[in-house]
């Protein structure tokens, strides 16, 4: 079986870090958010798809430069085409039936178990979904007797919201599932294609241990803990020379000496971490700074980011290059 995976979209709310990264580069507990969502494919899948959009160019450098275990290959989309048309274009070649991934869920999904479901279904699709307690921002299925989806709504308005399992953005389609989508302009898969399907047979696959879709600065560091307490985060403990309690993944060289430091915390490549400062609950981008005795606690500090000596920074993103 083959995978695409759905990599364009700008990162609006993960702005202005999105500014200089796509959102799948930014590291989540020591590796690119992408990473974690292939870590997810079986090991036995044949070929990897990346529909790529905004800053394709970085993620096709990125996964050259880091060849993932499955072969893998990029198409990019030169106008956004949206989700189904970001499919549709990467369609070529795809099996049948085939994965299909956000790549900025992060989540606990046994995908051998879910391609095994979707064949027992015997229908068209097979969708992975979580209980939420506000599914308003995402997709919501209803569903009738075997988790057969019954009615699916984009993002709807409170009182339209059929339950509240929400779309987790990790499916098995047949390949017929891309026939309805119209080629060469932007669609939603979700809005536009998906209801169109469900009498074709469209099955939920339930998910129960942890799910967040990182798309915000406190959902990609929730999404950190969650996947750090799941021991999925990269390698490293405290850095030597520094205080505190893990995790705490550091990406390449870092520059850091008695400092204090965690819980969860992503260093990138030479970062540096100077003494006295403390820094928990954050991502720490390529060439970042936190200077001495600056705090710094829930924020996104983007690649050369600097914090200076003695500033506290608590819950803020900062672009490329940015100072605080
Ligand atoms: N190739 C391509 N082109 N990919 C795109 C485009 C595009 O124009 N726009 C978005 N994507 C990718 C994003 O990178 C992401 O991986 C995925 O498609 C979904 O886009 P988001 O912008 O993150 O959508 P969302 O989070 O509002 O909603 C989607 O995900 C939810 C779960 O996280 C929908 O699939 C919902 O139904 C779902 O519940
Ligand atoms: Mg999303």
């Amino acid at each position: 079986m083959k995978a695409i995976v759905l990599v364009g979209g700008f990162g609006t709310r993960l702005r202005p870090v999105t500014y200089a990264v796509p959102k799948q580069l930014i590291p989540v507990a020591g590796k690119p958010m992408l990473y974690h969502v292939l870590d997810l494919l079986p090991p036995d899948v044949e070929e990897v798809v990346l529909a790529t959009g905004y800053k394709a160019e970085l993620i096709d450098a990125y996964v050259r430069a880091h060849p993932p275990r499955w072969p893998v290959r990029t198409v990019p989309e030169a106008e956004p085409l949206g989700t189904g048309g970001g499919m549709k274009n990467a369609s070529a070649g795809i099996s049948d039936p085939f994965f299909l991934l956000n790549s900025d869920v992060l989540a606990a999904v046994d995908l051998t178990g879910m391609r095994a479901a979707h064949a027992a279904n015997g229908g068209i699709g097979t969708m992975a979904l979580y209980e939420v307690d506000d599914p308003r921002p995402y997709g919501v299925a209803a569903l009738g007797p075997r988790d057969r989806i019954t009615a699916f709504v984009e993002k709807p308005e409170p009182k339209d919201a059929p339950s509240r399992w929400i779309n987790a953005g990790v499916a098995v389609w047949g390949r017929a599932a891309l026939d309805p989508i119209p080629p060469g302009r932007a669609v939603s898969f979700e809005r536009e294609i998906v209801p169109g399907l469900l009498p074709k047979g469209v099955y939920g696959f339930r998910l129960s241990r942890y799910w967040e879709d990182a798309g915000t600065p406190e959902r990609i560091l929730r999404a950190q803990e969650l996947l750090f307490d799941d021991h999925r985060g990269g390698p490293g403990g405290v850095p030597t020379g520094a205080r505190g309690s893990g995790p705490v993944a550091t990406m390449g060289a870092v520059s850091v000496r008695d400092a204090t430091f965690g819980p969860y915390v992503t260093l990138g490549d030479h970062s540096t971490v100077e003494p006295g400062a403390r820094v928990e609950n954050s991502i720490v981008m390529d060439g970042a700074v936190i200077e001495r005795d600056a705090r710094v606690a829930r924020c996104v500090l983007g690649p050369r980011a600097r914090v200076h000596a003695g500033h506290e920074v608590v819950g803020q993103v900062l672009g490329e290059g940015a100072e605080a």
